[in-house]
């Protein structure tokens, strides 16, 4: 659409929501007689947010959400799949890169991929109670995760414990390198329900033997919605020498991680998800003690100036604008409060886990108890088709949500986060409840 073709504020909105694609979004749009309608009077504001009350309410969370791009009419509620980036990330990565691109010089190149990039890394490090010189900037979780599985050295008679509901570049990836290295993979399979920390702490001790050199699992489960006590399993682990990587994939920018009380060897994130931050970018935690027995696995120009990001994240160029815009996402987080956060993903889970559960033949394959799951609820739709519950939701209702079609665990899964309303919960209970009861 060319900026002369008029979009009124109901196209606008329609060109944002359909079926949930990748939304077109102008930064300028127009009214019905042709003027021009700044975001602003669509809604939207990257101004600071107000201080944190103490008891956020609705009011202080439509300032928050006022801060996304996100039509009022439009429930993205799907934040465990991608995130949408707040305003002010999408400004500073524009303005960072028009920066460049105007003065694509060495100088520029040096502000952006070292200043900036290092702001970043000290930013990173805050939210998740660790030291700068233990952070690398990646790609995603996924980069991370396949770091560390192609960087420990490992061999034939090496055992590495996985756990069965991981993420395939934190499973697959173990197996296809076992393969062409000759350790061996033991599978500590997933149990639904949740079984509770004791009895999942004693199957991922009996996966152990003395051959064990690593132990991989998955903070919150993508396919159950699950959380798993990533500190005690780490400490099983450092009790018996053995490396822990965490996927936090599913828990970085939601929960208010402390690795410094969870202490893994590894953990990964991404910031396009739940941390809505710029796309492809992500972290990579490396314990300062364990830095040593990583081996790089991309060796290039322009690494990071301290600690573990001078072996680790020399990947050439990159695209500057993005990670320096990694900060701007964590000042956004921070200035909410990461345990506020937390707080109100878990309420949102909750009323839709308490919505759900009054109608009839919803099946949970999230653990209901708070204590066993964060921000992501999968559920069976009793005998209503998931798939065409999802696209009757998404083309009927202008509610986004991941439908699990396939055998495994089929159903919906919803996953809440701080730039949703309650009345977006609700309006998705009653929608899936009409739909169950009249049929689709
Ligand atoms: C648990 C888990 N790990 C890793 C990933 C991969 O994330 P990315 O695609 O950002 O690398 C996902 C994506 O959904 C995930 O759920």
């Amino acid at each position: 659409m060319t900026p002369n073709e008029k979009l009124s504020r109901r196209d606008f909105t329609r060109l944002l929501t359909i079926s949930g694609s990748a939304a077109l979004i102008p930064m300028n749009a127009f009214g019905q007689r042709g003027e021009k309608v700044s975001l602003a009077d669509l809604g939207f504001t990257s101004a600071p947010l107000p201080p944190t009350p103490l008891t956020p309410d609705e009011n202080y969370w439509r300032e928050v959400r006022s801060r996304f791009l996100l039509p009022a009419d439009f429930a993205f509620i799907n934040a465990a799949n991608l995130c949408p980036a707040s305003l002010p990330v999408v400004e500073a990565a524009d303005r960072f890169a028009r920066q460049y691109e105007a003065s694509p010089t060495p100088a520029t190149h040096t502000a952006l991929a070292t200043a900036g990039r290092e702001t970043a890394r000290t930013l990173l490090a805050a939210a998740l109670r660790v030291t700068p010189e233990e952070i690398v900037i990646t790609r995603n979780t996924s980069e991370g995760n396949n770091y560390v599985s192609s960087g420990i050295q490992l061999g034939a008679g090496d055992e590495v414990v996985v756990f069965g509901d991981n993420h395939p570049s934190n499973l697959a990836a173990w197996n296809d390198k076992a393969k062409r290295f000759g350790f061996t993979v033991v599978t500590v399979p997933n149990v639904n329900p949740h079984p509770g920390t004791a009895a999942l702490v004693d199957a991922f001790k009996k996966a152990c033997t003395p051959r064990t050199k690593v132990m991989a699992l998955t903070h919150v489960s993508s396919n159950s919605g699950d959380l798993f006590p990533a500190a005690d399993l780490c400490a099983a682990a450092r009790e018996k020498g053995i490396l822990s990587l965490v996927d936090g994939a599913q828990t970085f920018g939601v929960l208010d991680i402390d690795l410094s009380v969870m202490r893994p060897d590894f953990y990964t994130g991404s910031m396009h998800k739940w941390p809505c931050g710029p796309k492809e970018t992500g972290v990579l935690f490396v314990n300062k003690d364990v830095q040593d027995r990583l081996w790089a696995s991309v060796i290039s120009l322009y690494a990071g100036s301290v600690g573990a990001s001078k072996k680790f994240e020399g990947h050439g160029q990159r695209d500057d604008a993005k990670l320096v815009a990694v900060a701007e996402a964590l000042k956004f987080q921070g200035s909410i409060g990461r345990d506020v956060i937390e707080r109100r993903s878990r309420e949102l889970a909750g009323a839709l886990i308490e919505g759900l559960k009054k109608i009839d033949g919803v099946q949970f394959w999230t653990h209901t108890d708070p204590q066993r799951h964060a921000a992501i609820v999968i559920f069976r739709p009793g005998t209503t088709d998931p798939r065409k519950l999802g696209a009757a939701l998404a083309e009927k209702e202008k509610i986004v949500v991941t439908t699990r079609g396939g055998a495994d665990r089929p159903g919906l899964r919803i996953s809440p986060h701080f730039f949703n309303t309650m009345d977006e919960i609700d309006r998705t209970v009653g929608a899936i409840k009409k739909h169950m009861t009249t049929g689709v």
